[in-house]
């Protein structure tokens, strides 16, 4: 065995020790990402709410703050450069560096194919892409400067699989999973790893909202999948914290499935 190869005493306590780091949620005002971000506080993590959504990132906020960790919240919309130049700013006048970010604003629309709206096509992409290409542009440059980061992309199983009325989502997650590629190639020999979580249908604001439009595409999705239950935002966390941690060190444009088997078959 190389000198290399040994296992120094300790190695594993400290694997997946995020304390003290500072990480950037966004989305963080509601569902997934208000998870995760609570998550990343309860181990130590201090962190950066990001969110066009005010009041849902006070929640969060005041969460991690009842709980005994430390959060401050900053309005940046995703799909601008603009705003999320400001408050990168305002993050680092705040807390001096980013070494996570997690990428979790997005939304959905459902509409069969042949009626989808413009508009509500040019809102899927421009915000679950495009916004996802901005952050993990404007965040990954200062990583860049610090040779070091982890960036985490909230994908799905519809990066994967199809699934009725859900066209524009569907490509979005599907151009997540090659941007996470994209980035973690192009990043992976200087110090930052670029990988995704794909969840299964969750129990969140944004799958309740949209199955009150129509149940097609969570009827859809839940006759497929192996045992009729959602995911809770809570069981990502273990997700985001293993990919953003020492733990993780070779795993690099992964698209790690948290989809309760939902892709096996
Ligand atoms: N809910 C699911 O079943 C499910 C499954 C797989 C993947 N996902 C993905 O997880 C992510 C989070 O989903 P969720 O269920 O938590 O949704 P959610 O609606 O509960 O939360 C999304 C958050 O993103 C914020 N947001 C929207 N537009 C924004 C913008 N322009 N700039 C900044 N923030 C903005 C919203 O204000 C909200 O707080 C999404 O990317 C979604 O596609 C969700």
């Amino acid at each position: 065995m190389s000198e290399e190869d040994v296992v120094p005493a300790g190695y594993v306590a400290d694997l997946f020790n995020l304390s003290g780091q500072i990480a950037v949620v966004t989305g963080a005002g509601s569902g997934l990402g208000a998870a995760i971000a609570i998550g990343y506080a309860q181990v130590g993590v201090k962190v950066a709410l990001l969110d066009i959504n005010d009041a849902g990132m006070a929640q969060t906020e005041q969460k991690i703050i009842e709980q005994g960790g430390v959060a401050a919240s900053f309005h940046a919309d995703v799909t601008s450069k603009t705003s999320l130049e400001t408050c990168a700013g305002s993050i680092l006048a705040k807390f001096g560096r980013v070494d996570i970010l997690v990428n979790s604003a997005g939304s959905a629309f459902r509409s069969p194919a042949e009626d989808f709206p413009e508009e509500k096509l040019d809102f899927i992409l421009d915000l679950n892409l495009k916004g996802t290409y901005l952050a993990g542009q404007v965040f990954g440059n200062i990583m860049l400067i610090q040779g070091k980061g982890n960036i985490i992309n909230i994908a799905s199983i519809g990066g994967f699989r199809a699934y009725p009325w859900a066209s524009a989502y569907l490509a979005s997650k599907g151009g997540v999973v090659q941007l996470t590629k994209s980035f973690a190639l192009e990043w992976g020999n200087r110090g930052i790893r670029v990988n995704a979580i794909g969840p299964t249908l969750m129990d969140s604001p944004l799958t309740n909202k949209a199955a009150a439009s129509t149940s097609i595409t969570a009827d859809f999705i839940k006759s497929r999948m192996l045992r009729e239950r959602l995911g809770l935002s809570r069981e990502l966390i273990g997700a985001a914290i293993f990919l953003a941690s020492e733990a993780s060190t070779l795993v690099n444009g992964h698209t790690l499935m948290c989809d309760d088997g939902y892709l096996i078959a």
